[in-house]
């Protein structure tokens, strides 16, 4: 029998939408809202009036690029939460209408169980591999830094989690003192590339267990540079590199401090990276030399699946339409997590 999914996603501000047939991906389409810049954050109000604007172009060019005709269409998964709820609203009102129009059953998906599942996402390369159960992720984006137990494609674990700020938001606060852009991430990462990883060092939080914490190495940044500005206005010119390298270098070795101590205490090997956060250079390279010196498995998702994507959706509603896990038309969009 054949599964085709239309994934939709809305839940901050990328107007996403995504055909996958049997797990295979036949298209991704992504529309970003680049009205956002000018403000250095994502300004809630005009994230839901872009994706009104967004939604039926985005829907319409996923349909066409997957060569398929709308009638092919199984089910339609949507992301439900968490996020912004005017964005939400838009992606769950557009599938809820489309669902109805074409008798087709409606899925809610949860956003971030959708990131862990990129590894799921099929093309038709031989050389596919996903990972299998149980494995650990590593989800860190804008809003989440988790270590999740995930032991099937529904039954996830939040083992870890932070206790403030999450890793992307560590990155942009970081990019936003040196006068960078946001999302800050992208420029913090370029940059580092360029600088001396161990020019500056940072005060490493101390907290429980799998917790992260992100606020203290946030502030000791600004510190840093706060100091130094008094007695040299040039200091962010001329350091700027080392900055960032520096800074990657930290928040990089707190995050695999806490993965490596999950891996260890629940003996496993097989290890994912997911989120906005996990194109970082240095976390990939890192997560690679811990797989040498600890024997993992890893798998680290196509740079396109790292940052919001409908697809993620998409192979996530196949897997709830195979276990006959449909929602009912009376489902409203959350905004922060649940489990
Ligand atoms: O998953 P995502 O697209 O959105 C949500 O937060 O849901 O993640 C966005 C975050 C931002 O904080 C951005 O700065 C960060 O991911 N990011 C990166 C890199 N690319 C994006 N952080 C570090 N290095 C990168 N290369």
């Amino acid at each position: 029998m054949e599964i085709t999914i239309l994934g939709i996603e809305s839940s901050c501000d990328d107007t996403s939408a995504a055909i996958i047939r049997n797990g295979v991906l036949l298209s991704n389409v992504i529309a970003t809202q680049e009205i956002h810049l000018s403000y250095g954050g994502v300004v809630p109000e005009l994230a839901s009036r872009a994706h009104q604007l967004n939604i039926v172009p985005t829907v319409h060019q996923a349909i066409k690029n997957a060569n398929i005709s709308i009638g092919a269409i199984s089910a339609i998964a949507y992301t439900r939460g968490p996020g912004l709820m005017g964005s939400l609203l838009v992606g769950t009102s557009f599938a809820k209408g489309l669902s109805l129009s074409l008798g087709v059953p409606l899925i809610d998906v949860n956003h971030l169980k959708a990131h862990v599942l990129v590894h799921f996402i099929r093309d038709n390369s031989p050389n596919f591999k996903e990972p299998t159960f149980p494995f650990l992720c590593l989800l860190v984006s804008g809003g989440n830094s988790q270590i999740i137990l995930v032991k099937s494609h529904s039954d996830m674990q939040i083992v870890g989690q932070t206790i403030d700020d999450a890793a992307g938001e560590a990155f942009d606060k970081c990019a936003k003192i040196l006068g960078g852009p946001y999302p800050g991430g992208p420029y913090v990462d370029g940059l580092a590339q360029q600088g001396d990883a161990n020019a500056f060092s940072f005060n490493k939080p101390r907290v429980d267990g799998y917790l992260y914490s992100f606020s203290g190495i946030k502030t000791s940044f600004l510190y840093l540079v706060r100091d130094e500005m008094k007695t040299n206005p040039a200091f962010i010119e001329q350091r700027k590199a080392d900055l960032c390298a520096s800074f990657q270098r930290a928040v990089v070795e707190i995050l695999m401090e806490k993965l490596l101590k999950a891996a260890t205490d629940y003996k496993i090997s097989t290890i994912a990276l997911a989120g906005g956060v996990s194109a970082n250079s240095g976390l990939r390279k890192a997560v690679e030399n811990y797989a040498n010196m600890h024997n993992w498995t890893t798998f680290v998702p196509k740079l396109a699946f790292t940052t919001d994507n409908a697809a993620m959706i998409a192979i996530t509603g196949m897997y709830k339409y195979m276990a006959n896990d449909f929602s009912d038309i009376s489902l409203t969009p959350f905004a922060k997590t649940i489990v």
